[in-house]
């Protein structure tokens, strides 16, 4: 199914080329996270003194995050080198070949979105991740033989926003299972903090403070703001980022004072309006707002559940009073059945 990404106030090829300038490079310059990074350093630390590769590693959680940039970071800090792919570039056994044939013994092959690589091309990877070792087929019918190849050593890192649908022997042949969570809003303006710096943009606390606030507790989503915010101070006063430019620049990006974006709001004004605050499907939502269901289960909803703006029920997406709230809307009354008996809270 084809995916959208979610809009930001910057194209998404801009974004990613801004991904890789503001990556951390080391384990020490990740912000947060601090149980995940402990762990690594630990799993780290294991592999060099015991001189054997670091296991395969999982990592999952909302898009955004930090996956990718704990799987960059890892073989810096293992002093090895990285290859990068994807579940979706993996049709067939054979896309996988010219990877595993290029591993150096103890490097790693990151595959982003690991949920989506079709079952052959699993299967085939398990004997490599067990055992550093391949099984190919040569030849077809009774004339086919099988043979096996020996790999260097290698780690697997993997990425998903959707543990969920990874299969369970793929899941447990990863010895490391990371989720990452969202970030506190101190942890964002440090990191906007750092990558205005990074950026050569001076901004003040109470500024930094402000994006924070307004990134969806999302270090890329921070990092996007501040990037139309800088180029708004650039453009339009003296390249100073000040909370009251913050404030104009997310104003204008449409970015209201929760840090909700068109997007979101317009996930909200349908559950609400169209569907009378549900409960509802997301494919009803998704057709409706003309987004792709992934987008709106993987990159929108995440964030909206987790501040309970809305909630899962068997029976869909639920608005919660606070959906109502934001959007200047009445919250309706409980249901009869709902209501609390009289007497019992007084
Ligand atoms: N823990 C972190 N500390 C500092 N910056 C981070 C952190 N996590 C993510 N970022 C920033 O956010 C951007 C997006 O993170 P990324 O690792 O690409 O997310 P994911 O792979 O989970 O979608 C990175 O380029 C980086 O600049
Ligand atoms: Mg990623």
């Amino acid at each position: 199914m084809a995916r959208e990404k979610v809009i930001t106030t910057v194209p998404a090829d801009e974004v990613q080329k801004h991904d890789a300038a503001l990556r951390p490079k080391l384990l020490k310059e990740v912000i947060g996270q601090r149980k995940v990074a402990e762990r690594l350093e630990i799993a780290v630390c294991a592999s060099k003194k015991l001189k054997e590769p670091l296991g395969h590693i999982l990592f999952d959680g909302p898009p955004g995050l930090g996956k990718t940039t704990f799987a960059t970071v890892l073989p810096n800090e293992l002093g090895t080198s990285i290859q990068l792919t994807s579940g979706p570039a993996l049709s067939k056994p054979a896309d996988l070949l010219p990877f595993l044939t290029n591993l150096e013994e103890g490097s790693v092959l990151f595959i982003d979105e690991i949920h989506r690589m079709p079952r052959v091309v699993e299967e085939f990877i398990y004997p490599a991740m067990e055992d550093f070792r391949i099984d190919i087929v040569l030849g077809e019918g009774m004339s086919a033989r099988t043979i096996s190849m020996n790999l260097k050593r290698f780690t697997l890192i993997g990425a998903t926003t959707r543990s969920g649908m990874l299969s369970s022997p793929m899941r447990d042949r990863f010895k490391m299972h990371e989720h990452l969570e969202f970030y506190s809003v101190e942890e964002l303006a440090q990191i906007v903090r750092i990558n205005s710096a990074k950026l050569n943009t001076p901004i003040t606390d109470a500024a930094a403070l402000e994006l924070a606030q307004r990134s969806r507790g999302t270090p890329r989503v921070a990092n996007s703001r501040l990037y139309w915010t800088r180029n708004f101070a650039a453009a339009l006063h003296d390249g100073k980022i000040t909370e009251d430019i913050a404030r104009d620049a997310l104003d204008k990006a449409e970015v209201d004072r929760e840090g909700l974006d068109k997007n979101d709001r317009k996930y909200l004004e349908t559950l609400i309006d169209l569907y009378a605050g549900g409960p509802t499907g997301v494919e009803a939502l998704a057709a409706t707002i003309n987004l792709a269901s992934d987008t709106l289960s993987d990159e929108i909803e995440p964030y909206l559940l987790r501040e309970q703006y809305i909630t899962r029920s068997p029976r869909g997406r639920v608005a919660m009073p606070r959906a109502y709230t934001v959007l200047g809307k009445i919250p309706p009354r409980p249901k009869p059945e709902e209501k609390p008996q009289p007497g019992l809270f007084d």
